[in-house]
């Protein structure tokens, strides 16, 4: 058995060629990750592995043994506005959604963002997230989410 941390919490996890997704929503039933396309195309299955964004979909679980895996569910505290990691919070206020189904995976990448750069510009803004794709089209107001995380906006 290998073992992963997930969320804080050290797991046993399976050797061979089974996904991260897979792992993530399966057997620990961390179903904020999401699948879209499975492909490494749309950018719903990203976590964070070590702080930085990796598409889930497309790594093995061996791939991160011994790492450090966060998910959306391991970003705040809470469920009401307050707890809510600063990210997740400004896409709030944005109102930066409408199914949603993808804001998962924005926020991790935005995370990651900002674990890089604290103030990034519009185009680093454009750079990180230009592989997610949103079909509702709300792109400009995650934009404005991830500008008004930079700025610490509350
Ligand atoms: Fe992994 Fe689309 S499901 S990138």
């Amino acid at each position: 058995m290998l073992t992963v941390t997930v969320n804080g919490v050290e797991r046993d996890a399976p050797r061979g060629e089974r996904s991260l997704l897979s792992y993530l929503r399966f057997d620990l039933g961390l179903t904020g990750t999401k699948y879209g396309c499975g492909e490494g195309l749309c950018g719903a299955c990203t976590v964070l592995v070590d702080g930085q964004p990796l598409r889930s979909c497309m790594t093995t679980v061996g791939a991160v043994a011994g790492g450090s895996v966060t998910t959306i569910e391991g970003v705040s505290s809470g469920n009401t506005l307050e707890s809510l990691h600063p990210v997740q919070r400004a896409f709030v206020q944005e109102q930066a959604m409408q199914c949603g189904y993808c804001i998962p995976g924005f926020v991790m990448s935005t995370i990651g963002l900002l674990n890089r750069e604290a103030h990034p510009s519009v185009g680093q803004i454009r750079e990180a997230l230009a592989e997610h794709m949103c079909r509702c089209g709300t792109y400009q107001r995650i934009e404005q989410a991830v500008e008004r995380a930079a700025r610490g906006d509350e």
